[in-house]
């Protein structure tokens, strides 16, 4: 399995892990795989505590942080966080958190206590993202920063690769591939249809290869569906570099999750999930369940943009989290169609050295099929 970004990388296994979640991309790297951890959801602040414990617990392993810039959002072009909030805040049309709030009430999610309340813009945007950036980059382990939803801003490819640090980029379509590679992104993360979160219309088989083609010599990294080493030896027979996943660290042991979300995630097939922009805005797959369908539904008044639409669900989000049992029809569980392989909680070292074991096996396949055919 060892590709050149194993030896540029210096990790065992090209196996890229995305998770919200320290303890799993602590628990990646330490296992021979790379970690990275997304960014999204934390103040700059807090975002550095959580690198500060990375760093004291992941050894001499490297890893990497995720960011989310997308390349087309409401707002865009206001670089100061607290008048994006103010002018964002102000574009919100009432409607939206009325119905909002009704899905909840409908279902008896409680409100949160009084006094607390869910910071509603995220890093979805420049703004928000470029302080996290400043942070990972004083964080000598952080040894790429990966982009989620466009091409990164020439500026902050210059800073990261400034710093020394390699730029990621995910796509969804092979134009979105090359317009990263023309602006100096170094590794292509290629995510096809059936993965978790923001996603795209083309299915992985088809676009991992095209994607390769298209943007070569640039290393590729095969995204969505990916859940066994049989897929791994899939991705790497095509030509990718290694695979980067998702979906697959929400049910290990080190992840943290409500039990009654990891319970959902472990019963779900892989029919039960959708692409809705229901919580962010933009498609995201996710579990399909009654508040995807309320925003479907003729009644609806249709999800707003991003960032907008998050602003209006952030309090959804936050309920759903802290009152999970109550709000299990409603909650925000965004994965992909490989959630059907997902059915029981293990350590992260075992999932990878499952994930190395098919692979061997599935290459060992191939190996015979060859040998059969000359001899
Ligand atoms: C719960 C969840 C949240 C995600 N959030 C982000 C994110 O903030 N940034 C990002 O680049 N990708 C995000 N993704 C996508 C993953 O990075 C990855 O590309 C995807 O999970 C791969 O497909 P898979 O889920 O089939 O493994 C998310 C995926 C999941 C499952």
């Amino acid at each position: 399995m060892r590709t050149e970004l194993c030896d540029q990388l210096g990790i065992e296994f090209p196996i890229f892990a995305f998770s919200h979640c320290r303890d799993v991309v602590t628990a990646v790297s330490r296992a021979g795989g790379f970690g990275v951890l997304g960014a999204v959801g934390f103040q700059p602040a807090q975002l550095e505590i959580e690198l500060r414990w990375i760093d004291e617990h992941i050894g001499d392993k490297p890893y990497g942080v995720d960011i989310v810039i997308p390349g087309k959002y409401e707002g865009m072009g206001e670089v100061d966080p607290k008048k994006l909030e103010e002018q964002l805040l102000a574009a919100i049309p009432p409607q939206h958190r009325a119905f909002a709030d009704k899905v909840l009430a409908d279902h008896g999610v409680p409100k949160l206590p009084e006094g607390e309340k869910m910071t509603e813009l995220l890093g979805w945007t420049a703004a928000t993202a470029t302080p996290q950036i400043a942070v990972a980059l004083k964080h000598d382990k952080v040894k790429l920063i990966a982009n989620a939803l466009g091409t990164p801003p020439a500026d902050v490819i210059d800073e990261i690769h400034g710093a020394g640090r390699l730029v990621v980029a995910l796509c969804g379509s092979v134009k979105h591939a090359r317009a990263h590679k023309a602006a100096g992104v170094d590794i292509i993360v290629a995510q096809g249809y059936e993965g978790g979160g923001h996603t795209g219309e083309i299915g992985s088989v088809v676009l991992w290869p095209e994607v390769i083609d298209a943007v070569a010599p640039t290393p590729v990294l095969a995204a969505g569906g990916i859940g066994t080493g049989r897929q791994i030896a899939a991705a790497l027979a095509m030509g990718a570099q290694g695979v980067w996943t998702g979906s697959l660290w929400l049910t290990v042991q080190e992840a943290e999750a409500p039990p009654a979300q990891m319970d959902a995630l472990l019963k779900a097939t892989s029919r039960d999930t959708v692409r809705s922009r229901s919580f962010t805005g933009k498609p995201c797959r996710m579990l399909r369940n009654a508040w995807t369908e309320a925003w479907e539904a003729p009644d609806s008044p249709k999800p707003l943009g991003m960032p907008l639409q998050f602003m209006v669900t952030a309090d959804a989000v936050a309920r759903g989290h802290r009152y999970a049992e109550r709000a299990k029809d409603v909650m925000f569980n965004p994965v992909g169609q490989i959630v059907g392989q997902l059915n029981a909680v293990r350590p992260v070292k075992e999932v990878i050295l499952q994930l190395v074991e098919e692979y061997l096996e599935a290459a060992e396949r191939l190996q015979r099929l060859t040998s059969n055919a000359l001899g």
